[in-house]
């Protein structure tokens, strides 16, 4: 039976016969392995036998072939192949041809960029018959045996299952060994980090005073976890991601070699998921191509079989955001989701294509900064035209916080559905500067129009960048409100046409004389009043204390101004009584409260404030008083 791993096998297949491999298209990812597909495994003729495959019968044609996957049959063979890394290949290629070769090399870089390709090269450049030579002939049996991977002398070894320091001493002893054929013997370490420090202690001896004839060649995608020991004996070489654009070109130059038909959206598509690694951009290839068959590649096709956003599904998402149209949104999500778009993966290419949005917005002639094609670049600049200054930003900075706190989050898709219901409630993120020069401009107009002049903005004397603190002066805050709060009917005691308030008032205003005493009423709210008794309660301890210090005197001014003779009990205020009168203290922050939202519906209000809303569109978000 056929497994996973023989995926690139059916994917040559799908390629000459539409049926055979529909079913295994989404199986499961490829792999960089040469697969010897002897097509008699499906049975005689070419029919079903031992697979799932319905095979259309053209199968004998392909008896015996063999099947490789495309990263592998399109390996860089000589410097100039190697995309993206000139750097790399003008160093070698002059170090070979002046003679100064190092014994040691490390080459760090992500997956896939082409460390083990270069490796390869530069042994074959060491060791060519027709070398040492930047350009080896690839043709000599020596090139042909080290491309094959099959030199005696060039011996490449995998890291990651030789970490020990037995591995290491192995190793060592074949150092010593003149080369069986070529000039020099290569060791190739690959994914070098994975050895054991000791493995790399055992190493460090060789690496210093290596025999004439060994060179060594590390390859890490973890350089950090290489030992400084070891790289101090290495020349570092870093390769380098390829851009979008170049992998683009290069997965199209491959597609017209292998004949297969492909949208350029489709081609740009797998090399935006391929994130600038080349193996990466070969091996989705591969899996499209086996899904379409003899199709031709579509930018639909392959986001369907990759299970990512293209870049249609994110304009259409950036579109009813900024239409602010929350259930259009939501529905595009849940498609998308329902598709087989994973979501995580969507939510990262949207914050790419907001970057975009952002950048189209603040530079007009963006075409090179951004990651698409003239028209979709046209299109994103229509979207950002709609969006207006600042909106872009705001979004982007909502959206990222967004993704960060869903990479982290259980419940990911809600936190994303919630966040672009945010999204399409955002307001532009505008700069301070240029608000306040349009205000500035405004009020100019306002005021030569006749209008009322706004006061409370005074350009003159405020510094720049700091915002007019109140919109509208003081003095035209209406009188506040009555300060008492709740004023019950006159007790008894009190001739009718005084009130509890009244009486208190003149109580406070006969110690005006003394502040340590009508510091201490100020606290006082009076809770009780009745038959010759005055509560007085306090929320603070220190202020009935004080208070008690006074109280003859408090009740002796109370008996003068109500005729009556009156006692005042004093206690602590439990929430239970609501106060027949609010105590000072209480009816200022009461009154600041009042008089602060006064403030603000003003400002809203304001004449210059409504204006900028008409002709930005904006409503102020936050008005802050001092
Ligand atoms: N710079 C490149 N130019 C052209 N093709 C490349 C390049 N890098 C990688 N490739 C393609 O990807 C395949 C794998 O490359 P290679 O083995 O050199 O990558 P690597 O950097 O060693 O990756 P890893 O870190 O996973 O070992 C190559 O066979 C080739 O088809
Ligand atoms: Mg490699
Ligand atoms: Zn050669």
């Amino acid at each position: 039976m056929l497994g996973q791993n023989d995926l690139p096998a059916f994917a040559y297949l799908r390629h000459q016969c539409r049926q055979a491999l529909t079913r295994f298209a989404n199986a499961g990812s490829l792999h960089d392995d040469m697969i010897v597909l002897q097509v008699a495994q499906f049975g005689k003729e070419g029919h079903t036998v031992d697979s799932p495959v319905d095979c259309c019968g053209l199968c004998p044609e392909y008896a015996g072939m063999s099947y490789l996957v495309l990263a592998r049959k399109y390996r860089p063979q000589k410097f100039e192949d190697l995309l993206g890394q000139e750097h790399v290949a003008r160093t070698l290629t002059n170090a070979i041809s002046m003679g100064r070769v190092h014994h040691a090399f490390l080459f760090t870089g992500a997956r896939g960029i082409g460390k083990t390709s270069a490796a390869r090269i530069l042994a074959k450049a060491l060791c060519c018959a027709q070398g040492p030579t930047a350009t080896p002939c690839g043709t000599c049996a020596i090139c042909q045996s080290i491309s094959s991977g099959q030199s005696v002398d060039v011996q490449e070894i995998d890291g990651a299952s030789n970490t020990g320091v037995d591995d290491v001493r192995t190793l060592r002893e074949g150092v010593r060994y003149l080369p069986a054929e070529a000039r020099k013997k290569v060791y190739i370490i690959d994914e070098v980090h994975m050895l054991s420090t000791s493995a790399f202690n055992a190493l460090l001896k060789t690496l210093e005073e290596p025999p004439e004839h060994v060179v060594f060649i590390f390859a890490t995608t973890e350089v950090h976890k290489i030992p400084a020991t070891i790289m101090s004996r290495c020349q570092r070489y870093d390769f380098k991601l390829l851009p979008s654009k170049v992998l683009a070109e290069h997965l199209t130059r491959i597609l017209a070699s292998e004949k297969i038909a492909c949208e350029p959206d489709a081609v740009r598509l797998v090399a935006r998921e391929a994130a600038g690694s080349v193996r990466d951009g070969l091996s989705l290839l591969d899996q499209v191509v086996a899904y379409v068959g003899q199709e031709t590649l579509t930018r639909e096709k392959v986001a369907e079989v990759l299970g990512v956003a293209d870049r249609r599904l994110l304009f259409q998402l950036a579109d009813q955001v900024v239409a602010r149209d929350v259930a259009a949104t939501l529905r595009l999500v849940a498609d998308a989701v329902d598709r087989g778009v994973d979501l995580m993966q969507m939510a990262r290419a949207f914050l790419g294509f907001l970057h975009d949005l952002e950048i189209v917005t603040a530079v007009p002639d963006a075409d090179d900064l951004i990651d698409a094609t003239a028209e979709e670049s046209a299109e994103t600049k229509v979207l950002a035209g709609k969006a207006g200054k600042g909106l872009a930003t705001s979004l982007f900075d909502r959206w990222a916080r967004a993704v960060e706190d869903a990479a982290r989050s259980q419940t990911p898709r809600l936190l994303l559905e919630m966040a672009l219901v945010d999204l399409c409630n955002a307001e532009p993120l505008l700069p301070l500067g240029d608000l306040l020069d349009r205000l500035e401009k405004l009020e100019g107009r306002l005021g030569s129009s006749g209008a009322s002049p706004a006061r409370a903005v005074a350009p003159e004397s405020r510094p720049r960048g700091i915002p007019p603190a109140r919109p509208s002066a003081r003095a035209v805050v209406p009188a506040r409100a009555p300060a008492v709060a709740s004023v019950p009917a006159a007790p008894q005691a009190l001739s009718p046409d005084t009130d509890v308030g009244e009486v208190w008032r003149r109580v406070r205003e006969s110690f005006g004389h003394r502040p340590a005493v009508a510091a201490a009423l100020d606290h006082a709210e009076v809770s009780g009043w009745e038959g010759g008794a005055v509560t007085l309660q306090f929320s603070q301890k220190f202020a009935l204390d004080q208070t008690a210090k006074f109280k003859p005197e408090v009740e002796r001014a109370l008996s003068q101004i109500t005729g009556t003779a009156t006692r005042v009990d004093l206690k602590m205020a439990s929430g239970k009584v609501l106060p027949l009168l609010r105590s000072e203290v209480g009816r200022e922050a009461e009154a600041a409260q009042l008089d602060q939202h006064q403030r603000e519906t003003e400002a809203r209000e304001h004449p210059m404030i409504r204006k900028a809303q008409e002709l930005f569109g904006v409503a102020p978000k936050e008005i802050k008083t001092p």
